[in-house]
């Protein structure tokens, strides 16, 4: 008791009372319940990749708010209007890089956390439906990078829109939605402008609302070992989801940075203003890749790997029905999924030293 009165007697005013501002918040928010057991394992680094992501997207959604102010999604005025975000808007340049940088990192994150939930058989009983909420997560996410680099309607973002819309013919009758006959008052740039900024970011609210749900209703897969087998581990665990929680803010904190300092070190690119019919530019990385399969079969490429892809992974939970989370006892799957995914990297490799060469209207 006394070492207490001693203790209160020496800490200064201003922090007795930035606890008592803590602990009244803490109690009139409940926080006490955030408290609850999670596994040890959660708070490693591949078991935070998930929550990584999450926090990725939340500096997207802030710089992006922001970006929006000033941006024009008008044919004729886009490129401009980005120009004047970069050199007449307060700090444009910089959260417009940061902006740039973020859905990179993010883009990285949500395929390692995908690789990291196959290679531990985490979509396994009772966890196949959270597998299909997070396929949707990532074409949300793919979705948000190709609307993206549309926007700044340089040679590259232009180029983007022409694939889309030849793409769209090629899906035939389901294409009209993104193709331009979707809406003759609205040009496709900002009908996809507006699907970047309102129908995705629901869409992404919705799917994620549902993936926590799961994850709190599941708990986190269990630790792999040879015999473990997947079960539900929701209350259990050595750990509390308070401290799992605060490595996450950390990570997120780390991702800010990281981003701030690329940004600081390489300001995200605008080229020229784009000239339509032109093809002299190659996609962003995340679908560079697919480009070697469109110089050999043309746009339908486009649509046709992603959606095998799609279908491709979709069937994982179906396939590996088995209760073991051990890779050793899944190996036709992973070596299955080991090969598409070396045959991607070297098809990235090859696309990246390939020459440009034209294809719309093929
Ligand atoms: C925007 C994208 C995504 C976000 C923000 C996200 C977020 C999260 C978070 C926070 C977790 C908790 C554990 C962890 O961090 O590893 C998690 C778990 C999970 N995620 Fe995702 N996720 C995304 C995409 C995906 C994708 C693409 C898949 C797979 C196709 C997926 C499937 C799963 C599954 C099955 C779990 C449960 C894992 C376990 O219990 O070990 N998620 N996700």
């Amino acid at each position: 008791m006394s070492t207490m009165v001693q203790k209160t007697a020496q800490t200064p005013p201003q922090q007795i009372h930035t606890r008592r501002v803590g602990e009244w918040l803490y109690e009139r928010l409940g926080l006490q319940g955030l408290a609850y057991a999670v596994p040890e394992h959660a708070n490693s680094l591949p078991y935070l990749l998930g929550g990584i992501t999450f926090a990725g997207f939340l500096i997207l959604f802030v710089t992006g708010i922001y970006l929006a102010q000033f941006y024009h999604p008008e044919p004729a005025d886009a490129h401009q209007s980005v120009i004047y975000i970069i050199t007449g808007v307060p700090l444009g340049d910089l959260v417009r890089s940061v902006h740039f940088w973020t859905a990179q990192i993010v883009t990285v994150t949500v395929l390692l956390h995908m690789l990291r939930v196959l290679f531990t058989g985490a979509y396994k009983r009772p966890r196949e439906i959270n597998w299909y909420a997070g396929l949707g997560l990532l074409a949300v996410t793919l979705g948000f990078v190709f609307t993206g680099s549309v926007l700044k309607f340089d040679q590259e973002g232009v180029e983007a829109l022409q694939h889309n819309k030849e793409a769209a013919e090629v899906i035939g009758n389901l294409g009209a939605w993104f193709s331009p006959e979707l809406s003759r008052s609205v040009p496709l740039l900002t009908w996809l402008f507006n699907g970047h900024i309102t129908i995705l970011p629901l869409l992404f609210g919705l799917l994620i609302a549902v993936h926590i749900f799961l994850i709190k209703q599941h708990g986190i897969s269990p630790k792999v070992t040879p015999d473990a087998v997947s079960h539900s581990t929701a209350g259990e665990g050595g750990s509390r989801f308070d401290i799992h929680l605060r490595r996450m803010a950390g990570y997120g904190l780390f991702v800010l940075s990281l981003a701030l300092t690329l940004s600081l070190l390489f300001p995200a690119p605008l080229g020229q203003p784009g000239v339509a019919g032109a093809e002299v530019t190659k996609p962003w990385w995340m679908f560079v890749w697919l480009f070697p399969a469109e110089v050999a079969w043309g746009v339908r490429a486009l649509v046709i790997v992603p959606v095998v892809l799609g279908v491709l992974l979709a069937l994982v939970p179906l396939l590996d029905r088995s209760p073991y989370l051990s890779p050793a006892r899944r190996k036709p799957l992973l070596v299955a999924a080991g090969l598409i995914l070396v045959t991607i990297i070297i098809s990235g490799v090859v696309a990246t030293l390939q020459p440009v060469s034209a294809h719309l209207g093929g």
